[in-house]
């Protein structure tokens, strides 16, 4: 179905899930692929990681990069842009942690980002960004791709010099969400640079921006022909649009819902939202465990880490919940109240209860929100 290989041909599946700090970690990617249709493959992200960081931290105690052990298909997302820290951080991504690709970050629009010269900055040096994936290049062997952001807005040349750079580099795909470094995630994604880019690389081109329904995946695709859309937002608040995509291509159902339909329309959507929620409450607290009744924080770090302490504790898992509900409750009836009760709920029990008291009644989905975040 892809035209052009990602992962060198490991992606059957033209739908991802965005690299987001905050959102995109294992308890999320866990959700995604509960909506994803059975043997459909598709790549997926980390939150950004530094590379400054990565090569002196211990795997097994940092959030952002704790995995189950079923994942595959991992592509983690870089930020760096020394050849000696991305060369060590690529080391043990590779051999220790099981990556299956490397992505390096080019549209991080913060302060600290462009303070260091990484993320967006690295889009006002065109020779420089070329080494930063040259540098990567040399540090795996794994696939490495660049996710960007469009270039400065009036220069249509500068996204097709700055890409054939990144290409002849290394780069074996690029994705595009094309705003630029101003605009942050305010306004609207210019989705006629993704057609732009598409046409003038020979590698695959992921499109991403704005994505909020099924619709848009289809229209993202017509128009711009990129090889595969990546969902960013919409997949915290409807990430059955997985299933629903596969539906419509014929793919089979998820595991474990051999039989069922995708659910669309406002009322299905809300309450699938409500079951969707209690597994995203699950799978946090299945990457993330917390001490057990009785437990002294030795005998939880020897169960849980092999004896390091854990770097989460039960507020973190609550402040990722809330996070994940700002997201995702844009979309949904009463979702300003949602979000208040759980910013009362002082244990994970209670945030759970909160959610389940929360979709006894009919809570209805809106197929399109302004996107406030
Ligand atoms: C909370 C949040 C955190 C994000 N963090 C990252 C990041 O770490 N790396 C990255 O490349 N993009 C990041 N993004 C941008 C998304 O990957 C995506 O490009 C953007 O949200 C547009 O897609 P969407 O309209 O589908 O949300 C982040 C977005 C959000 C909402």
């Amino acid at each position: 179905m892809l035209k052009r290989p990602i992962l060198r041909g490991n992606v059957n599946f033209p739908l991802t899930l965005a690299p987001m700090v905050g959102l995109s970690h294992a308890a999320l990617r866990r959700v995604v692929k509960s909506y994803m249709p059975k043997s459909a493959q598709t790549l997926w992200p980390t939150e950004m990681l530094n590379s400054r960081r990565l090569p002196n931290e211990n795997f097994a105690v940092v959030p952002e990069v704790r995995k189950f052990a079923d994942e595959s298909n991992l592509v983690p997302q870089i930020l760096g842009n020394e050849a000696i820290p991305i060369q060590r951080s690529c080391a043990r991504l590779e051999s220790e942690w099981g990556a299956s690709g490397i992505d390096i970050n080019m549209g991080c629009p913060v302060r600290k980002a462009i303070a260091h010269n990484y993320g967006v900055s690295l889009m006002g040096d065109e020779g420089y960004a070329r080494e930063v994936v040259a540098m990567t290049r040399a540090a795996t062997k794994l696939p490495i791709s660049v996710k960007l952001r469009a270039g400065p807005q009036g220069d249509r040349d500068f996204m097709k010099r700055f890409s054939k750079g990144l290409v002849d580099a290394g780069a074996e795909w690029l994705t595009l969400h094309p705003r630029t470094a101003e605009q942050k995630r305010r306004g609207r994604a210019d989705w006629s640079q993704l057609r732009e880019l598409r046409e003038h690389v020979d590698v695959a081109v992921i499109g991403n921006g704005d994505i909020q329904i099924a619709e848009d995946v289809r229209r993202m695709l017509h128009e711009t022909e990129v090889d595969a859309v990546m969902v960013g937002r919409a997949a915290t608040a409807r990430p059955w649009i997985f299933w629903q995509m596969g539906e419509e291509w014929g793919w089979p159902e998820p595991e474990g819902r051999a039989g069922e339909r995708a659910p669309r329309g406002a009322l299905e959507e809300g309450q699938e939202y409500g079951r969707m929620l209690l597994k995203f409450i699950d799978a946090l607290e299945a990457i993330y465990p917390l001490p057990i009744d009785g437990e002294s924080e030795t005998e939880w770090s020897n169960r849980v880490t092999g004896g390091a302490k854990p770097n989460w504790s039960e507020d973190l898992l609550l402040r990722k919940l809330r996070f994940f509900v700002k997201n995702g409750a844009a979309w949904l009836s009463f979702g300003l109240d949602l979000e208040a009760k759980l910013s009362r709920s002082k244990t994970m029990a209670e945030a759970r209860q909160t959610v389940r008291n929360f979709f006894c009644q009919e809570i209805a989905m809106t197929a399109r929100t302004e996107l406030r975040y």
